[in-house]
């Protein structure tokens, strides 16, 4: 394990290189030698701090140990306590029960359903559409979330907790086939342990259908009393056998609770082979290349498609998955320019609309002269170190602090530069974490905030998320949701000064928070919480009259959360690294987060 941690080891060495050069292809236009001093100073504290990051002290749980001195390996220190013990088993046994379970509620479920026709799935016994799925995203969230917690108990039914659902149209059949392109609405019941309906709604199931070339989240609904549905849809260009996964990860909401940890239930309830047919005469509407008003959309139900693939490739001694050729192409519609370039060895995400995957130059020519400013967690800090590393031409940037202003300039062209400013979320105290958006509770955070929109010119565009150390702080989603809108007021207070001077306030782009990965999902900050802070933090904003885009980084992440494959539970942007990861293999740590990265250079450029 230390060679390998060797690897990363000159990171600091490298900034002090760069600190006395004068040859330095870039030009440091707002600070200088100082900063990138502190930087370095700052960084090893950001170092430091994953430690505490992934170690939620209030829950005794797991920690990674990252010791930024010694060896830069990752050592990963079993939980004292036995409540973390039952890791997140995603190759499970059967679900206990699940065929008597299944025999004798099938028939309760949709009494009116002919057994035989539930057998050929590829006529039209299941809700059939045409067009692209759709995540559904209401008015109202935070009061919709909160109306069906608060709905009242009493009848046994409405106290029994889930541990089975029974799938009509799923369940009993031997191999389901479903025509690519339409969307397949299945409907479910949960149950409880004595096989009896559970009729309140609030169970938090994740749901996944994969493929050999194909990931996504099929969007679950609720209807609150027990019954849910999940939707399913493949494109015709990607038929074929998928897997579909239903998790029952929290019962009745109990993923919003301030302590999570004990209440996870984690239990892989279906696995499902099924087979997608291209039937001729089934077409989806193509997709475009994504808009500027394709970013209003508050919830996406996006994919992963593969469009090339390397059996043989291996990490390089560097961290990075050079799987493919840097150039090697895009294919419509699902991307457009190269998909090598982001080194995910051919997975590509797009939603409702595609996105491009930008080269440099192209990168640059929209950046040029724009002033960006970040506010939010960790992961920001990941995402600009990328933007540097891997778009902009700066692969001698080990790490960006998670506060600073600074101003790059194109490598090839000096007199190109852009104002990147980021200032973290998680503390009003840069070192210190699990603050979220009431660190601006601290008036020297909030004077510290204002001070980057009194200046002659003020930044074109702030990039916003509430993050996960929201998770950890607030006690309950009551207090989060004031904690967002007063974040909001906040926010709404500081572009009305920025109007009063006559200036244009920047575009917000509201770009949620990830769904935390392995064995974080059932920590404080597990996707059940996430989703519901991600949609209470958007609405308070958009009623302050803030937000521009969304992208809806939340959706992106899912596919890959399941496990710490690429992921570290909390980040999936880490610096390309050849070493062991939270799981005790060599992870694929940094294309999610580089995806990510070209997609906020499509909100940020496209017309
Ligand atoms: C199903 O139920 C019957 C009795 O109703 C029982 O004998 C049998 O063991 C059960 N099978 C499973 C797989 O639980
Ligand atoms: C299933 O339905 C389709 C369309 O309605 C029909 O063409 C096909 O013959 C059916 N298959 C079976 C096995 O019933
Ligand atoms: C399929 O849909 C068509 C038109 O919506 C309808 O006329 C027909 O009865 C449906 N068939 C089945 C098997 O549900
Ligand atoms: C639950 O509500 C939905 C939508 O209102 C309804 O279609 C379904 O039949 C209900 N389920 C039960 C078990 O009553
Ligand atoms: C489905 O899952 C099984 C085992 O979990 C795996 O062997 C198989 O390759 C998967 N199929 C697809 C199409 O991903
Ligand atoms: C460098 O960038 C400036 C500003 O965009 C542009 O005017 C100039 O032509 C560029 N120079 C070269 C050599 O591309
Ligand atoms: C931030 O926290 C560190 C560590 O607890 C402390 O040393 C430092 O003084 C704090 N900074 C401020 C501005 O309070």
């Amino acid at each position: 394990m230390p060679d390998k941690g060797v690897i990363l080891h000159p990171v600091p060495s490298q900034l002090l290189i760069l600190r006395p050069s004068p040859l330095l292809q870039w030009r440091l236009g707002a600070l200088t030698a100082l900063v990138f001093f502190l930087m370095l100073v700052v960084w090893s504290i950001d170092g430091c701090s994953i430690q505490t990051f992934v170690e939620p002290w209030r829950f005794n749980a797991y920690s990674v140990k990252i010791s930024p001195s010694s060896s830069h390996s990752l050592r990963i220190s079993p939980s004292p306590s036995p409540l973390t013990s039952p890791q997140p088993n995603l190759a499970s046994e059967e679900p206990r029960g699940r065929h008597n379970l299944t025999m004798h509620t099938t028939k309760v479920v949709e009494p009116t359903l002919d057994p035989k026709k539930e057998t050929n799935l590829t006529s039209n016994s299941t809700r059939v559409q045409f067009g692209w799925i759709a995540a559904a995203s209401g008015k109202g969230f935070t009061a919709n979330l909160m109306r069906s917690w608060l709905a009242p108990g009493g009848a046994p039914c409405r106290e029994a907790k889930t541990v089975e659902i029974s799938v009509s149209g799923v369940d009993g059949i031997d191999s389901l086939e479903l025509t690519a392109g339409e969307i397949h609405e299945f409907r479910f019941q949960a149950l409880d342990e004595s096989g009896k309906h559970v009729c309140i709604g609030g169970d938090y199931f994740e749901t996944d259908l994969s493929g050999e070339s194909w990931k996504s989240r099929p969007p679950v609904k609720d209807f609150g009393n027990g019954t849910y549905s999940f939707s399913l849809q493949v494109h015709p260009e990607f038929a074929g056998d998928y897997n579909l996964t239903v998790i029952l990860l929290f019962r009745h909401f109990q993923g919003l609770k301030f302590s999570t940890s004990r209440l996870g239930f984690d239990r892989k309830l279906r696995n499902v082979p099924l087979r997608f047919i291209k039937k001729p005469d089934v077409t989806l509407p193509e997709l475009r290349s994504c808009k500027r008003s394709d970013f209003n959309r508050d919830a996406w139900s996006g994919r992963w498609t593969r469009l090339g693939k390397n059996d043989e490739c291996q990490i390089s001694n560097d961290g990075r998955y050079r799987c493919l050729a840097a150039d090697f192409p895009c294919r419509k519609p699902w991307c457009d320019g190269a998909v090598g370039a982001i080194e995910s060895n051919g997975w590509v995400y797009s939603t409702h609309c595609s996105f491009e995957l930008f080269s440099g130059d192209k990168a640059w020519d929209c950046l040029k002269g724009k002033w960006i400013f970040f506010w939010g967690d960790s992961n920001h800090v990941d995402s600009i170190r990328n933007l540097l590393n891997f778009v902009l031409g700066h692969p001698e940037i080990p790490a960006v602090p998670r506060r600073f202003d600074l101003k790059f300039s194109n490598p090839k062209n000096s007199s190109e530069t852009v104002r990147i400013t980021s200032i973290f979320n998680g503390h009003w105290n840069e070192t210190k974490n699990y603050q979220g958006l009431d660190s601006l509770q601290d008036s020297d955070f909030r004077e510290l905030l204002k001070k980057y929109f009194t200046e002659d010119r003020v930044p074109d565009v702030m990039i916003v998320n509430s993050g996960l150390h929201d998770g950890i702080h607030w006690t309950s989603l009551r207090a989060f949701a004031k904690g967002a809108e007063t974040a909001a007021a906040f926010w709404r207070g500081v572009f009305d000064k920025v109007k009063s001077r006559g200036l244009q306030p920047p575009e917000v782009i509201f770009r949620n928070t990830i769904a935390t990965g392995g064995y974080a999902r059932t920590l404080a900050f597990n996707p059940s919480k996430m989703e519901a802070f991600n949609g209470v933090f958007l609405e308070k904003m958009r009623d302050a009259g803030l937000v521009t885009s969304v992208v809806d980084n939340f959706d992106m992440t899912y596919p890959w959360h399941y496990d710490n494959r690429c992921n570290d539970g909390v980040h999936y942007g880490r610096a390309p690294a050849k070493l062991k990861w939270r799981d005790g293999e060599i992870g694929h740590q940094y294309f999610v987060d580089l995806m990510l990265v070209h997609v906020l250079l499509n909100a940020l450029c496209v017309k």
